[in-house]
């Protein structure tokens, strides 16, 4: 017999796709709590998505505070059926190029957050089982120039999430599933202002994902966990290719950045003749 659907998380719910996947997971039943950096639009959110929603200010790099969102859930719902890692920060340009605090920011929100998240999650979910999912990128499986650390932190958060999922097996711990979602560039805040930033090109470089595109890939795995989703599938094995062959990839990769750069120009054009 299948139980009920208990308590979730989303960090960095407060907009983008941390929104629409707790509003996904409210449709499944759970009790969702919605979190973000950003009290303010946490709040907004979870009001948008009714009274199985609430809200609480969550810097996902302080660890007592990832803690203390487990915690308030595991109390008012009972047990925590899903955590979703997704907050997450993109800033462009050569590594050389950024501030230290720039660089720090999205190794420490981007991988930090989600060991903190996934860690978190295994304390409430080894007794009871669960799902984590951690929205991941395709910068997670390959180079991308122009998003050099943004690509380390995704590889880091990648090779963390199955290293750890293959650490709960070894550990005789069957209940709890990890499953990575990687998609190509999607059309949310993160990207709205790059249209304007040649460092951000790659982003454009395959087919720009509607967020729902995304939930649906995150649906997926919640129906049915899997460690790694590539969205597009087709994506996912083209960039695996291009990271199985290091020197092909990197020649190819000019030919990807010029698409992009074209896909860009095409939308800012769009957008300002309105
Ligand atoms: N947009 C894309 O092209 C794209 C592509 C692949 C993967 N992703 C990943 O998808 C996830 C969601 O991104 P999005 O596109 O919705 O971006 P977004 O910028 O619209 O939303 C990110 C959210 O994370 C929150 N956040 C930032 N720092 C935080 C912190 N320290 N603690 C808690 N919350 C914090 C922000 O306040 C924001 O609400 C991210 O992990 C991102 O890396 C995005």
């Amino acid at each position: 017999m299948s139980r009920a659907p208990a308590g979730a998380v989303v960090t960095g719910a407060g907009r983008g796709l941390g929104a629409l996947i707790a509003g996904a997971l409210v449709e499944r039943g759970h009790r969702v709590l919605v979190t973000d950096l950003d009290a303010e639009a946490a709040r907004a959110t979870a009001a948008a998505l009714g009274p199985e929603a609430g809200w609480a200010a969550v810097d996902v790099r302080d660890e007592a505070q990832v803690t203390a969102a487990r915690d308030r859930v595991l109390a008012e719902a009972g047990r925590l059926d899903v955590w979703v890692n997704n907050a997450g920060v993109l800033a462009t340009g050569p590594a050389w190029e950024q501030p230290p605090d720039v660089r720090r920011l999205m190794i420490e929100v981007n991988a930090l957050g989600t060991v903190n998240g996934t860690v978190a999650a295994i304390g409430a979910m080894r007794e009871t089982g669960g799902h984590i999912v951690n929205v991941v990128s395709l910068a997670g499986l390959t180079a991308v120039p122009g998003e050099a650390v943004y690509a380390a932190s995704k590889h880091a958060a990648l090779g963390f999430s199955l290293s750890t999922l293959a650490d709960l097996r070894l550990a005789g711990i069957k209940g709890v599933d990890i499953s990575c979602v990687c998609p190509d560039g999607i059309w949310t805040p993160m990207l709205h202002d790059k249209l304007d930033d040649p460092a951000s090109a790659l982003s454009f470089s395959g087919k720009l994902l509607r967020p729902e595109e995304v939930v649906a890939a995150v649906r997926g795995v919640l129906d049915r966990p899997r460690p790694v989703t590539a969205v597009p599938r087709r994506r996912g094995l083209q960039v695996r290719l291009a990271d199985a062959l290091p020197s092909l990839g990197l020649r190819a990769l000019p030919l990807a950045v010029a698409r992009g750069r074209r896909v860009q120009r095409r939308m800012l054009a769009r957008r300002r003749s309105g």
